[in-house]
């Protein structure tokens, strides 16, 4: 409630601004909060990155709750443009989606702790700048959170811990855009309760973004905050594909569901075909070759489906062994073991890319074989 009304947002007479009110009534959050008595403007300014200016109503104006019945300094005003956003981590998704969005004019702001040499050198291509955790709060409008699924809770439990230190204002909302199971989202969704920033729970669907392509993140947020998701929403003039999921009885989960669902097709189809193909080549290798053969006759589509999946499939397999148990947790009964099935294979593939590599390679035969098949191969 409190941070519904604290994030209660009007157009300002000239059009250039959007300004949150805080109203007296508010709790302060901290001594931080209470202590904000002197007069104090701050713009973020990252023009360094603009190319063209930054589009009008794209500035929110935060003037931070205080307890002094009688204020004898005017309480301070921080300005955060609405296109300084935080995207946390710079993976395949994380760094394409802040490139379009640096592209766009946003100031993206990124975290690396711990990170890999490979993070940091796609946060540099992609134009993020990586920043204490600290700064990343106090300076951003949105937390995107793009992180293995399998970290969101840790991440999300992170963030918060640290919003405790950093004064306000806060992002306006940490948005999981994870392929998480609803019941996880949800539990990510409360530890935002107690905060000042909103929650919203995305699902993207669909690969990283790239010339001529957008994936889609389907949002949603709960009952009572649809303003947040309102505001989320703007950000597709930046060049983000957003669908809101909203209607009666939508709430957080609901994108993650959707986002499980389409997963179980997607993911599930890539699991059956790399289960299929080492079975077969474990009768013989003349067997997955006649397999290959049979499948590009009768099952044409399905053959193009596996030589486009497949090879994406092998360096993504680790991230999918929490995907598939996230699945299983999801669909619950008996059903639970497909996925749970689909978990150990992208376990063995995964394991195979760091270890001998001998599943790797009889995946990637097949592939060839297929695309020979198809006549495509160079
Ligand atoms: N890629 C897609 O096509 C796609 C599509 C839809 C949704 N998504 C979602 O997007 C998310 C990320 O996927 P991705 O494809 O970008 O994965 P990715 O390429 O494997 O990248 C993951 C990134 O997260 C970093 N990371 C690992 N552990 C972390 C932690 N504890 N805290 C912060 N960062 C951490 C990794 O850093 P290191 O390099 O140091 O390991 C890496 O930069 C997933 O939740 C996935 O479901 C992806």
């Amino acid at each position: 409630m409190a941070q519904a009304l604290m994030h209660m947002v009007h157009e300002s007479s000239d059009q250039s601004l959007i300004i949150v009110d805080v109203t007296q009534s508010l709790i302060p959050r901290s001594q931080n909060v209470n202590n904000l008595g002197a007069p104090e403007t701050t713009i973020e300014d990252p023009n360094h990155h603009l190319t063209s200016p930054p589009p009008k109503n794209d500035y929110r104006r935060f003037q931070p709750p205080t307890n002094d019945p009688n204020p004898t300094q005017p309480p301070r005003t921080t300005l955060i443009l609405m296109s300084t956003i935080a995207i946390v981590s710079a993976g395949a998704m994380g760094s394409a989606i802040a490139k379009r969005l640096v592209h766009a004019g946003c100031t993206i702001y990124t975290n690396l702790d711990g990170r890999s040499p490979a993070a940091h050198q796609r946060a540099l291509d992609a134009g993020m700048i990586n920043v204490p955790l600290e700064t990343l709060l106090s300076k951003s409008n949105w937390i995107l959170s793009i992180v293995p699924p399998g970290e969101a809770f840790a991440f999300a439990r992170r963030v918060v811990a640290v919003s405790n230190s950093v004064p306000l204002p806060l992002p306006r909302a940490f948005v999981d855009c994870n392929a998480v199971n609803p019941e996880t989202v949800r539990r990510i969704g409360g530890l935002f309760r107690e905060t000042h920033m909103g929650f919203i729970d995305a699902g993207i669907v669909g690969t990283p973004p790239r010339e001529g392509w957008d994936p889609t993140f389907y949002a949603c947020t709960e009952s009572g905050s649809e303003d947040v998701l309102e505001e989320f929403a703007a950000l597709s003039q930046y060049g983000l594909k957003i669908s809101l999921l909203k209607g009666a009885g939508a709430g957080v989960g609901d994108a993650s569901s959707l986002k499980l669902c389409e997963s179980m097709m997607k993911k599930g189809s890539i699991g059956l075909f790399m289960t299929m193909m080492l079975t077969a080549h474990r009768s013989s290798p003349a067997t997955a070759d006649a397999l290959m053969k049979e499948l590009s006759i009768s099952q044409p589509a399905l053959m193009g489906r596996l030589i486009q999946t497949v090879p994406e499939g092998i360096p993504k397999a680790y991230r999918f062994v929490a995907e598939m148990e996230g699945l299983a947790e999801f669909v619950g009964g008996g059903e639970a073991d497909i996925f749970k099935g689909f978990a150990r294979v992208f376990e063995r593939v995964a394991g195979s890319l760091e270890g001998d590599g001998v599943d790797v390679e009889t995946l990637r035969s097949g592939v060839e074989k297929a695309l020979e098949l198809q006549g495509t191969s160079k």
